[in-house]
């Protein structure tokens, strides 16, 4: 059987000349993980405080996770949504078990833009209205109708000749703000209620219940695009549990099924009511590799109380992680933005120099943390006192 240190031993094949360079890649390659740990090409053990950009949500290795995946693939590796599947009904069941009482309808796709581009088109279809209203600093992701709402894609690199949506930003946590933008041509609000890409950023839950109310007073839809601060990372289920508010439509995908490509429209009854056979659709989503590796997730979660785990260690990053460059800690969960003295990049650089690996984000002053939601004691610890060695 191969072993981690095969990759040491044959020639290295660079991936450059045969990908398109639209990423800045860090100077490591892992070749094997497990638990909390990436094992990179030299043989370096690699704490993993970033988690694929917050997709390893059980880790590397995750014993149930990779029984379960192993299993599906041996069985039925691959059918649409042209046949019922009973470990598709497994996984939406699951899933809707786990969102927010009232959501109870799961439509399955591949990955956070596609559950947003969905939620987008349902909104805009129910309502016949032409207008999004989305929170400044928010990502959503890169096909047309995600990146009409991402903060900033505009100048930068949205690319189409024309928006799909007219489109209204609004600043963050100013509930006047967004009663003012809102009327009666808006379908849709969305809303990260953690801001993953722009550096951790919490929006209070005042807010959110305002944009809830307003919402619901304008007859417009309420998106939560939980994509990367849902299943667990938020130590509730999903973000809106934390705030006790309930979207119409929540998105999720990143963390659902620990590494496979996989993303969820959670909607309410009434909503998927009104939909029938062609009005959304997809070839790979639900299928069953994945929902077997969501409904691992999604028990693992469960029963081994990470929610708690997540809420107690987070505490713990929060009060200690102010130390070294450290000045103030934003977000909550395992998705925190520690911001820094120096570019967040060089304290990103100097912790990987000691065998961690942390991600920057929009905010060049902000370090992003997203580790497992397996993460334990000792890595906290290890994390605290790489902090303390560097300069602030
Ligand atoms: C909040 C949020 N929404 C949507 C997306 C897009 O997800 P994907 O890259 O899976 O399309 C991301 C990706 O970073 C995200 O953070």
């Amino acid at each position: 059987m191969a072993t981690p240190m095969d990759h040491k031993r044959s020639a290295r094949l660079d991936e450059a000349p045969y990908t398109v360079p639209v990423y800045p890649q860090l100077p490591f390659e892992p070749v094997a993980g497990e638990g909390v740990y990436l094992l990179d090409r030299d043989g370096r053990r690699i704490l993993d405080m970033y988690g694929g950009h917050a997709v390893a949500s059980l880790g590397y290795g995750h014993p149930r996770l990779t029984a379960a995946i192993c299993e599906q693939a041996q069985r039925l590796l691959f059918q649409s949504n042209v046949v019922p599947l009973e470990i598709r009904a497994r996984a939406a069941q699951a899933l809707a078990a786990f969102a927010p009482p009232g959501l109870d309808r799961v439509f399955l796709v591949n990955s956070g833009a596609e559950a947003n581009e969905n939620a987008l088109r349902i909104a805009c279809r129910r309502s016949g209205r032409g207008r999004v209203i989305a929170l400044e600093g928010g990502f959503h992701g890169r096909s047309a109708a995600c990146s009409a709402v991402t903060w900033g894609a505009a100048e930068r690199w949205y690319g189409f000749p024309r928006m799909p949506f007219d489109v209204s930003f609004v600043p963050r946590d100013d509930p006047a703000a967004l009663g003012d933008a809102m009327g009666a041509d808006v379908a849709a609000v969305i809303i990260e209620p953690i801001q993953g890409v722009a550096g951790a950023v919490d929006i209070s839950h005042e807010y959110l219940r305002a944009a809830r109310n307003l919402s619901a007073t304008h007859g417009s839809l309420l998106i939560f695009d939980e994509v990367q601060c849902g299943v667990g990372r938020s130590g509730y289920p999903f973000a809106a549990d934390a705030a006790g508010v309930t979207p119409d439509l929540l998105t999720t995908a990143k963390g659902l099924a620990g590494g496979l490509p996989a993303g969820a429209v959670i909607m309410t009854d009434a909503i998927a009511e009104e939909l029938g056979p062609g009005d959304l659709g997809t070839t790979f989503g639900g299928g069953p590799l994945a929902c077997a590796a969501i409904e691992a997730v999604i028990a693992t979660i469960r029963e081994t109380h990470l929610l708690e785990n997540v809420r107690r260690l987070s505490a713990r990053l929060r009060e200690e992680c102010l130390t070294g460059p450290v000045t103030s800690i934003q977000g909550g969960g395992f998705l925190l933005g520690l911001r820094t003295t120096r570019p967040a990049a060089e304290i990103r650089d100097a912790l990987l120099e000691r065998g961690i690996l942390t991600g920057t984000s929009g905010d060049p002053r902000i370090l992003r943390l997203l580790p497992p939601l397996v993460l334990e004691d000792s890595h906290v610890d290890q994390l605290v006192n790489a902090l303390t060695e560097i300069q602030p």
